[in-house]
């Protein structure tokens, strides 16, 4: 499968980075973006050695008139593939007196701006980006105007105590991806949804507890980029964690939490809350 024109969101790190570098190769035009500009700068060299062009953007995926700036560039090239990665996690914090444990407000909010928000800023502009482009024969009995995808994650198809923001911001990109992409797909334009589980990359590098369904950054890769030579609407590795996942939501909640809550995933506390960097007064003062 070969893609021309790819946009990547994240590309500065882990998945975003790994996915960039993968799909690198002459005559492929990158255009990449995230909030680190170092990061974004060792992903652009590494794509350009691969032969491709690169263009790198360094924004904010929550600032949406710099996101639909952003997926209007090169307005003549014809786009086959958004990748929507960047994404932050944070944990509930320790235990308070009386039993209780939170997430703050501040993380709360910017989870689900940078997760869902950020997400939308990118799928939407780029739907009707690709609306307006030519169907394109992609095999025998196939032909589409573009491919869009957006790293969810497997903590989207459970109520999870551990990271309650987390797992309803990526359970709603997930459902918006899925449901949508029935009627995309008439149009040419495939949505896909990934589902996995912990993926070795520097979001998870200071998680000191074992991480059921930990995969390897280029397992990871090959999967996604398998998953969408298929266009397979919702991808999931591993799937043994997924079916687990799957099956717990069945669960009474009292049940599924008696279990989740005595995990080293679901312990207030062992989650790392989200990094200082990603607060709001943190933001604001940059
Ligand atoms: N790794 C896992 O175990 C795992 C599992 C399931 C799903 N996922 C999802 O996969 C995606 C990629 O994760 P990853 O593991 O590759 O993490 P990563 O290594 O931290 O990469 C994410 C990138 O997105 C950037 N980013 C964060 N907020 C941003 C914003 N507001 N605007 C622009 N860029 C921003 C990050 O910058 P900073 O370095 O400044 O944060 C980072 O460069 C995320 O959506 C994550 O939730 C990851």
């Amino acid at each position: 499968m070969t893609y021309g024109t790819i946009f990547i969101t994240g590309a500065a790190s882990g998945i975003g980075r790994a996915l960039a570098i993968a799909l690198a190769a002459p005559g492929c035009r990158l255009y990449l973006a995230d909030s680190q500009q170092t990061g974004l700068n060792v992903t652009g060299s590494a794509c350009e050695e691969l032969g491709a062009e690169t263009h790198l953007t360094c924004l904010d995926v929550t600032d949406e008139p710099a996101m639909t700036a952003w997926c209007a560039q090169a307005p003549s090239e014809t786009v086959d593939l958004l990748l929507v990665c960047a994404g932050i996690t944070g944990g509930v914090a320790a235990v308070q007196e009386d039993g209780a444990a939170f997430e703050s407000l501040d993380q709360i909010r910017r989870i689900m701006a940078v997760n869902l928000d950020g997400a939308l800023n990118a799928i939407l502009p780029m739907i009707e980006r690709m609306r307006a482009q030519p169907l394109r024969k992609t095999g025998y009995f196939r032909q589409q105007r573009g491919q869009i995808c957006a790293i969810a994650s497997v903590a989207g198809l459970v109520s999870y105590p551990g990271t309650p923001s987390y797992s309803a911001s990526k359970s709603a990109l997930d459902r918006f991806l899925v449901a949508s992409g029935a009627y995309t797909r008439r149009a040419g334009i495939h949505l896909s949804s990934v589902c996995c589980s912990f993926v070795a990359t520097p979001m998870v590098a200071q998680n000191r507890f074992p991480m059921p369904g930990l995969t390897s950054i280029e397992s990871a890769v090959a999967r996604i980029l398998r998953g969408l030579a298929r266009r397979k609407r919702r991808i999931i590795f591993p799937s043994w964690l997924v079916l687990g996942s799957r099956f717990m939501d069945i669960l009474p909640i009292r049940l599924a939490e008696l279990y989740y809550t005595r995990q080293p995933t679901g312990r207030p506390g062992s989650m790392p809350p989200l990094p200082q960097k990603h607060r709001s007064a943190d933001r604001s003062s940059q």
